[in-house]
């Protein structure tokens, strides 16, 4: 039925007042009835009120009931409204002619109340049936052509890893460089951001001195993160890197000053919440910044991936710091949809992502889980589909 009219809105279109009113009369208590007296005057009403079955009179002047219905019958907007002629003439010929031009149906006048009614409620119901089906249908394509992407991803992620097997020292190059190029995006992306940032605020003569000296820092903390990734390069193959202890809430925060910006520019809210008593941990501080930028990141672009479907989507971040037996934990969890069940068994894959071509490396979670174990913690994920995913972090205390 059309919005607004659960009854079903039908329009009558006769040139003669009288007939329309004797058959309105009939209708009204069943249904909203609207009326034309004309074939233009009917085209206007359908665009304008979208009604749910026409009842078409065949004789008219200037645009018969045929004309009209061929006119309706070509327009994909109108194409679907059933049409049923309403006539005095009960000669075949003219019903086959109705008929072959699209009319769902023939009533001949003076129309029976009863059988009108019966005709009228059956093409109704059929209208909705199909639409109902047409849009399962459409739902189900949506699915398939997801699931279709997916294995395309997988397939990939196979081909890659196979490749990377084969092609031995040239491909552990490759692998190495797209994921320093990965890391070193991230930085990137922040300083590009907050200089934007600057443009835009400069632009509409909002850029102040104050504003400009405290995003500084920002600038100054990712340029010195490029250049220790750069340094990591150069020491690669010489793992020097310092293991010490540090407390979790501490990266986190240097974590969140980096990219909280990215997060407030879409609308993410981010929430907090730490346990004050969580004792420090063992690893190599810049490496577990690292994790912590790659799942951000992550839900970031699922949350804004989500907000881009739906305008009134509230993205939300949950972040919080806990003790679990003799292990200290970090988790991450957003509202960004979660992952889709074909591909929960292989997002820690090297090189598996679902981002479009030259968006994403698919190294960030497995980069991240190597990381993790290296300190001998787990890096879980609990996936709610249609919902969130959540990222767990435990390292021994
Ligand atoms: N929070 C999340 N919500 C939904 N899907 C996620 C989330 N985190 C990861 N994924 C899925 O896991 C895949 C792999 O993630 P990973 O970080 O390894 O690579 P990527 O994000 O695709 O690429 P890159 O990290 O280089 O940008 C993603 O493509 C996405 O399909
Ligand atoms: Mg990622």
């Amino acid at each position: 039925m059309s919005q607004g009219s659960p009854k079903g809105k039908i329009l009558i279109v006769d040139d003669f007042p009288a007939s329309i009113k004797n058959l309105a009369n009939k209708l009204e208590e069943d249904y909203f009835v609207i009326t034309a007296t004309s074939g233009a005057e009917a085209l206007k009403l359908v665009n304008a009120e979208s009604p749910d079955l026409i009842l078409l009179d065949i004789m008219m002047p200037v645009m018969d009931g045929y004309e009209l219905c061929r006119v309706l019958k070509k327009d994909a907007k109108f194409s679907t409204i059933p049409i049923i002629f309403v006539t005095a003439r009960a000669e075949d010929a003219d019903q086959a002619k109705g008929l072959a031009l699209g009319a769902v149906d023939y009533l001949v006048k003076p129309v029976n109340a009863a059988i009108g009614k019966a005709r009228i409620r059956t093409h109704l119901e059929l209208r909705q049936h199909r639409a109902h089906l047409e849009k399962m249908v459409e739902e189900r394509t949506g699915q398939l052509n997801k699931a279709l992407k997916l294995l395309q991803a997988k397939k990939e992620s196979e081909f890659r890893q196979a490749a990377e097997v084969h092609g031995g020292r040239l491909a552990a190059l490759g692998e190495m460089a797209t994921s320093m190029a990965h890391e070193i995006n991230q930085p990137l992306n922040v300083i590009s951001i907050t200089v934007q940032g600057w443009q835009l605020l400069n632009r509409r003569g909002l850029l102040t001195t104050e504003k400009m000296l405290g995003d500084v820092q920002i600038l100054l903390d990712n340029v010195s993160r490029i250049s220790r990734l750069i340094d990591h390069v150069r020491t690669l193959g010489h793992p020097s890197q310092e293991i010490c202890r540090f407390y979790l809430q501490d990266v986190l925060q240097d974590t969140l000053s980096l990219c909280r910006m990215q997060f407030l520019n879409h609308g993410i809210t981010i929430d907090v919440d730490i346990d004050d008593n969580a004792p420090p941990v063992k690893a190599v501080q810049s490496e577990f910044e690292q994790v912590l930028l790659n799942l951000l990141s992550n839900s970031r672009y699922a949350l804004v991936e989500r907000k881009e479907e739906d305008d009134f989507f509230e993205p939300r971040v949950n972040i919080c710091i806990y003790q679990q037996n003799d292990r200290v934990c970090l988790a991450i969890e957003d509202n960004g949809g979660g992952i889709d069940q074909m591909a929960e068994e292989n997002i820690f894959d090297p090189f598996f992502t679902t981002k479009p071509a030259g968006q994403g490396t698919g190294l960030g979670l497995s980069i991240s889980r190597q990381l993790i174990h290296k300190f001998n913690g787990e890096l879980k994920m609990i996936n709610k589909p249609g919902q969130g995913a959540r990222f767990e972090i435990s390292l021994p205390k």
